[in-house]
């Protein structure tokens, strides 16, 4: 089932989010929900919080259209190293429609989650699914990429969705 992707400005999209209990049916439901609204829009990662759910639960799939997919399940990631080293990305998210900009991030990261299975794994993540993980596991903290631009570059991007907002409203009403 397809579900609604939340939009900035949205006061939700701030909430820090909870860490899950434990891994049951309906947990399972709503990641294969995720799974389907991500590759639906596409995109390749979203966090439970971007469909209204606060619970700390991401979607990935960093692989490339011809390639077979790699869904990745991350249930209450923590990141527990961060290289000095860095790289820059050019960023977008579904939460921000339309809205791309160079984010410097740790260039490699390890994280300790909760798979699919409900079973405890690690992951050693460099290059696109570094950044990947980094920005779907600040959105758990109820932080997006444009935090990390200056206020006028920030400001400037949630008018310019905030028109957006206003446009998409005029038409369905
Ligand atoms: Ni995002």
């Amino acid at each position: 089932m397809l579900r609604k992707i939340l939009t900035e400005p949205d006061a939700i999209l701030r909430k820090k989010c909870e860490p899950l209990e434990k891994v049951d049916t309906e947990t399972k439901k709503l990641m294969d929900d995720m799974l389907e609204t991500m590759y639906a829009a596409p995109g390749i990662g979203l966090a439970a919080i971007q469909v209204g759910i606060l619970k700390r639960l991401v979607v990935l799939d960093i692989s490339k259209g011809e390639e077979k997919k790699k869904p990745i399940f991350l249930i209450n990631p923590k990141i527990i190293h961060q290289s000095k080293k860095t790289s820059v990305y050019e960023e977008g998210c579904l939460s921000l429609p339309g809205q791309f900009a160079e984010i410097e991030r740790p260039a490699e990261c390890t994280l300790k989650y909760i798979d699919y299975n409900g079973k405890e794994k690690e992951l050693k993540a460099d290059g696109l699914l570094a950044t990947c993980v980094q920005h779907e596991v600040d959105h758990l903290n109820g932080i997006l990429f444009i935090d990390y631009l200056s206020k006028l570059k920030k400001d400037m991007i949630i008018k310019k969705l905030v028109k957006q907002k206003k446009g998409i409203e005029r038409v369905i009403v």
